[in-house]
């Protein structure tokens, strides 16, 4: 590997405070502070996806953070989309086939909403975290203004080449070149788009590389030092990574969860509306499977499917049964070790470096 690429990503890793350019990718309900922790002792920086946490726990998070490590972290959010419009007649055929896949779901299980966004920037500016970064949209100017002025910087995760140019104009300083090969949702803008492109980190890199100019953080398929050699080489000064970690000492998530993870070949992964209504990148579990049948019904749009399926949901975490567990995973779920984040960061870019 040309020397050139090390020298891109270490300066840019000197930029942003931290040893080795491997970002945590904010996972919204399954970034733990100790698997942060864990990620910034091995150089890397830590990050929370705060989608689904109220402005207090958002708080506490950054604060438990901050008590062990002064390593720098990303706070995360999504841009809302407009609020989708109602069908009880569909949603009541969501919920019977749901009864076949978990408890009884609520008449009012659609009707919870993720906390008040507003609320929650409002919060992560009082937090003041190094970084910022959005998924599924972009922030508006008001706040980008707002969050340049606290020195914080916006990394924007984009997944197409004209959401980067958008982001780009926005105003964001480093981009977030997600590959469809990730795990979690898709950060198409619309989603309608979600299920329509499915760029792969191989193309997308290197096509936004040619088209902006600000620095690019890769994720999406990155789990070792051939992956993440192979992102800076494209055009990344890092990369960030979600499903790689999952499975780390540290991590929280279900057994049966990191077992699938651990066994999971790239096609045993699909990208589905099925668990929250919005496309995301999940191991193939038999709900997922089952809601692409022909004659299921369609998931509702987000947030409505995912409030119809929070209890199939809980039940199944807690039963430590896959089949009906939001496992979501990307392509090379199967590199992910089950050892400290602390030495997959350390492990990753001692790999790199031998290339
Ligand atoms: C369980 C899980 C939850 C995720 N939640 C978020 C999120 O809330 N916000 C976000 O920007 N990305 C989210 N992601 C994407 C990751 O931050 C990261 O970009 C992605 O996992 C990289 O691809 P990989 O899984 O192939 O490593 C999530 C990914 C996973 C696996």
């Amino acid at each position: 590997m040309h020397p050139a690429y090390i020298k891109r990503a270490e300066t840019f890793a000197a930029e942003i405070g931290i040893q080795c350019p491997i970002l945590l990718g904010p996972m919204a309900g399954a970034c733990p502070v100790s698997l942060s922790v864990a990620v910034a002792n091995g150089g890397g920086m830590g990050a929370c996806g705060a989608l689904l946490m109220p402005p207090q726990a958002i708080k506490q998070w950054a604060a438990d953070f901050r008590a062990q490590t002064e390593g720098p972290f990303q706070l995360n959010l999504w841009i809302p989309d407009s609020a989708p419009d109602r069908n009880p007649d569909h949603e009541t055929e969501l919920r019977t086939f749901l009864k076949g896949w978990g408890p009884e779901v609520s008449v009012n299980a659609a009707d919870d909403t993720p906390p008040d966004f507003h609320a929650q920037c409002e919060a992560l500016l009082d937090i003041a975290p190094p970084v910022i970064s959005s998924i599924m949209g972009v922030f508006d100017a008001p706040f980008v203004a707002r969050m340049k002025n606290k020195g914080i910087k916006w990394f924007a995760n984009v997944s197409t080449v004209a959401e980067a140019v958008a982001v780009e104009s926005a105003g964001a300083d480093v981009i977030v070149a997600k590959g469809f090969e990730a795990g979690g949702h898709s950060g198409a803008f619309k989603p309608e788009d979600a299920m329509r492109y499915g760029v792969g980190s191989l193309a997308l890199i290197p096509a936004i590389a040619n088209t902006v100019s600000l620095p690019i953080v890769a994720a999406g398929g990155i789990a070792d030092g051939r992956t993440a050699a192979a992102a800076l080489m494209l055009g990344a000064s890092a990369v960030q990574i979600g499903t790689g970690y999952l499975r780390a000492t540290e991590s929280t998530i279900a057994g049966a969860w990191s077992e699938a993870i651990s066994t999971a070949r790239p096609e045993d992964t699909i990208v589905t509306q099925a668990f929250s209504g919005r496309a995301g990148r999940s191991i193939a579990t038999g709900y997922a499977l089952a809601m692409e049948r022909g004659d299921s019904p369609q998931p509702a749009p987000y947030p409505i499917q995912r409030g119809l399926t929070q209890a199939m949901r809980a039940a199944a975490a807690k039963d430590n049964k896959i089949d009906g567990i939001q496992a979501w995973a990307g392509q090379s779920a199967g590199m992910a070790q089950a050892i400290s984040a602390t030495q997959i960061t350390r492990d990753i870019w001692q790999a790199v470096q031998d290339i």
